[in-house]
């Protein structure tokens, strides 16, 4: 299989490592932030029911691929997909896609670290007391203090880019292997104590009818959209990064059980993460379609009643900060693969690059909370934008690229070398990545643009 050569970045110690490296780029803000605003904004439970089915009949399918390529390729997506193009005899321009992806990196991290930079400056509030005995109306109050500040945002977001560029800079194996290990276990932890508190909070029964009692008539084409890229976004995929990983792991390791472990523990946590806040969303008589801003004007409001609270809260936010940190570092790993193979950088210069431009970005999606937010194009403020075009557009076109290579260009019989599935398994990939994966987005978009 691929051992035979090696990604000039190192490669992973272990199965585990990559299993521990890949569940910490999935695992982020995105189960814990997003998953939860984007179903309240789309009316709980058929929302989620679209988005789990997404998950198992695209996701899975298409990480198995990703993954796939990026060790046979161990390169950048660019280079990998180019010559796994020339292996295939089939058009070098696929390159495009990993191009593609690293563009797709730059836009989500610009916004992903100013999101990452309030679960920051929530550390210091939960430490400094700030919840204590709130009510639903002082919890409110501290997040709309938060947003109509650039200065504080401006200083946790570009915390969180040092943050993430120091780690890069160190590589994958000093940087991306370690800060997993411990993560993982104890935020799932304090999720359990968050949904003990949810139980007794007296919104719980109306919370779980909430998430888990479909009712179509509640979405429409564009909460489709919306699921179905948070599919691809909460799992990494369509942009590269789970591909760079995949080109640091080892041959002979199972790529399908691998995948999932990672998927079964993304949802796991996102799922938990909605267990945990919408009692609280209807025990306070809240919006559920608050926005971006739920889970800080939520959850303050256990730790502000529970005993220890002030703890419970810090540790939850310092745990959702490094579980977007491990989230990060992926993100920006393609284009600092990039930089230090084809552009000759050293990795630290590479990081810097690819940082700033990150970072600049990330001011201009903090002004548009405040100082920018009457700025809209379609109707969406900068951040709005960025989050539509990345999660509802370009991951899921990335990965119907990626879904139409594997199943269709990649010699088949590569592809088997690769997997190493037993023959049914390897049948049941081949649909779901041949037919399933690529006609449902195909039929998303056009159901979005209103052809069918
Ligand atoms: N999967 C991450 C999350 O759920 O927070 C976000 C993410 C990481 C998206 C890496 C895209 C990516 F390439
Ligand atoms: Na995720």
């Amino acid at each position: 299989m691929s051992d035979k050569t090696q990604s000039i970045h190192g490669a992973w110690s272990s199965r585990f490592a990559f299993i521990l490296a890949a569940t910490g780029s999935a695992v982020g803000l995105g189960n814990i932030w997003k998953f939860p605003y984007i179903t309240g904004q789309n009316g709980g439970g058929a929302f989620v029911m679209v988005y789990l089915f997404c998950v198992a009949a695209i996701g899975v399918p298409i990480m198995i691929a990703e993954i796939m390529l990026g060790r046979r390729g161990r390169q950048n997506p660019i280079n990998t997909m180019q010559s796994l193009a020339v292996e295939a005899g089939a058009d070098p321009r696929w390159q495009y896609m990993g191009w593609l992806g690293m563009v797709g990196g730059f836009l989500i991290l610009g916004y992903y670290s100013v999101i990452a930079g309030w679960s920051m400056a929530y550390i210091v509030k939960s430490f400094t007391g700030q919840f204590f005995s709130s009510d639903a109306g002082d919890i409110k109050a501290l997040f709309d203090d938060l947003m109509a500040s650039p200065i504080q945002q401006i200083f946790w977001h570009t915390v969180f880019m040092l943050a993430t560029m120091q780690v890069v800079m160190r590589g994958v194996q000093g940087g991306l292997e370690k800060s997993v290990r411990f993560l993982m276990p104890a935020l799932f932890f304090l999720l359990l104590i968050l949904v003990a508190y949810a139980m007794s909070s007296g919104g719980y029964e109306q919370g779980i009818e909430f998430l888990f009692n479909p009712d179509f008539s509640k979405i429409d084409a564009d909460a489709v959209l919306t699921a179905m890229g948070h599919a691809f976004f909460t799992l990494s995929l369509g942009m590269g990064a789970i591909m760079v990983y995949g080109s640091y792991l080892p041959g002979h390791v199972s790529i399908a059980k691998t995948t999932f472990y990672i998927a079964g523990a993304d949802t796991i946590v996102a799922l938990l993460a909605g267990i945990a806040i919408f009692p609280l969303v209807f025990a306070n008589h809240l919006e559920a379609a608050a926005g971006p801003g739920l889970i800080f004007q939520t959850l303050p409001l256990a730790f502000g009643h529970m005993g220890g609270g002030w703890l419970f809260g810090l540790l939850f936010f310092v745990l959702l900060f490094f579980a977007a940190l491990t989230s990060s570092i992926s993100i920006i790993e393609p284009a600092v693969a990039w930089l230090v193979e084809n552009k000759d950088l050293q990795r630290r210069e590479a990081c810097l690059w690819a940082g700033g431009a990150c970072w600049a970005l990330g001011v201009a999606v903090v002004f548009s909370f405040n100082i920018w937010s009457e700025h809209k194009w379609f109707d969406k403020n900068l951040f709005e934008l960025l989050d539509y075009l990345t999660a509802n557009l370009m991951l899921p076109l990335g990965g119907l690229a990626i879904a139409v290579f594997a199943g269709w260009k990649m010699k088949p019989a590569h592809a088997e070398q690769e997997l190493e599935l037993p023959a049914q398994g390897f049948q049941a990939w081949q649909f779901l990545i041949r037919y399933v994966a690529p006609a449902s987005v195909f039929l998303v978009f056009l159901h979005v643009l209103g052809v069918l």
